[in-house]
């Protein structure tokens, strides 16, 4: 097992693996794989079906629970009264322990939506979770959450890519002490197409992801690509040890436009802000 040195945000690691759409043998190998290259952030969620697979490679990495940070989430068919706390003593039956960090993964229901948050903190109050945060919220869902929960919420976790421009999520992140995490970080490939990507990552010598991975964490922001190669694994690791020059960053960030999103369900029209 190799150690590496690995900056953290709200005790947060910066770099994760993700671990969508894979199951059964694939996570186990993938998340054993980054374990062994020394991530020590995983994330999961109850809608991915494979938390249980997961928990299996947590317990035969002979790591400490301790030693590795879970993130998990509570899926939008169980955020209601009647299945929030079962489905998550569920999650933490089949990931061997409370998770590291707990997130309510889309938005709730206008209506539902300080009474669920309200269940998020029952759940770290019983020792479900060592903490708590959101995901897909946009800046006034995020604002209006960390109201209720009173300044508890730790991470939002969004689509974070150049093709998106979630300047307004990150300024309404810094302001309400919320970390965000960028997932499809890679745009799920997109993001590494335009020239701009292209002729950077050929001036440094490096592969476009990497440059792509910089830009994100450079500004302060968690990134957990999903992979099952080592080799890419080990690339994206290689993304926390260099620096992009002010004008490149300001390139990049150019690319954004407000609709740039990989992830848009139909539920979520007209709610993003
Ligand atoms: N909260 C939410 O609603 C939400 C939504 C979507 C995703 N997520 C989470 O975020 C994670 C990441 O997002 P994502 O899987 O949608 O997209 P992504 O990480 O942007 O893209 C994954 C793709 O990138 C490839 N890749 C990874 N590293 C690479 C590298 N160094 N060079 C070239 N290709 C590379 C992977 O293929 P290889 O396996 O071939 O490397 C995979 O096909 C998910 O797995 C999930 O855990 C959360």
């Amino acid at each position: 097992m190799t150690s590496i040195a690995m900056p953290k945000l709200k005790g947060i690691p910066q770099l994760g693996l993700g671990t969508y759409p894979l199951r059964g043998e694939d996570v186990i190998g993938a998340v054993s794989m980054a374990l062994e290259i020394g991530l020590r952030h995983i994330d999961t969620a109850q809608m991915y079906g494979n938390e249980a697979d997961v928990g299996t490679a947590l317990r035969r990495s002979g790591l400490a629970r301790s030693e590795i940070y879970v993130v998990t989430k509570v899926d939008p068919s169980n955020l209601g009264k009647a299945h929030f706390a079962s489905s998550v003593a569920r999650s933490m039956d089949d990931l061997g322990g409370p998770a590291d960090l707990l997130l309510i993964h889309w938005p709730p229901s206008d209506d539902d939506f300080e009474a669920t948050v309200d269940r998020l903190i029952t759940e770290r109050a019983r020792g479900m979770a060592n903490a708590i945060g959101v995901s897909n919220f946009s800046p006034s869902m995020l604002r209006r959450a960390q109201m209720v929960a009173g300044g508890s919420l730790i991470c939002n976790q969004v689509e974070f890519h150049p093709l998106l421009d979630q300047s307004k999520l990150l300024a309404a992140a810094r302001e309400t002490g919320v970390a965000l995490a960028a997932y499809s970080p890679l745009a799920r490939g997109k993001a590494l197409q335009p020239n701009v990507i292209q002729d950077i990552a050929i001036r440094l010598g490096r592969p476009a992801s990497e440059i792509v991975l910089r830009w994100i964490i450079q500004q302060g922001v968690i990134a957990i690509p999903m992979t099952t190669k080592r080799e890419n694994a080990l690339s994206n690791v290689a993304a926390l040890n260099f620096e992009l020059s002010p004008e490149d960053m300001a390139a990049i960030s150019a690319l954004g436009t407000r609709d740039g999103r990989t992830i848009n369900p139909s539920w979520m029209a007209g709610r993003w802000d």
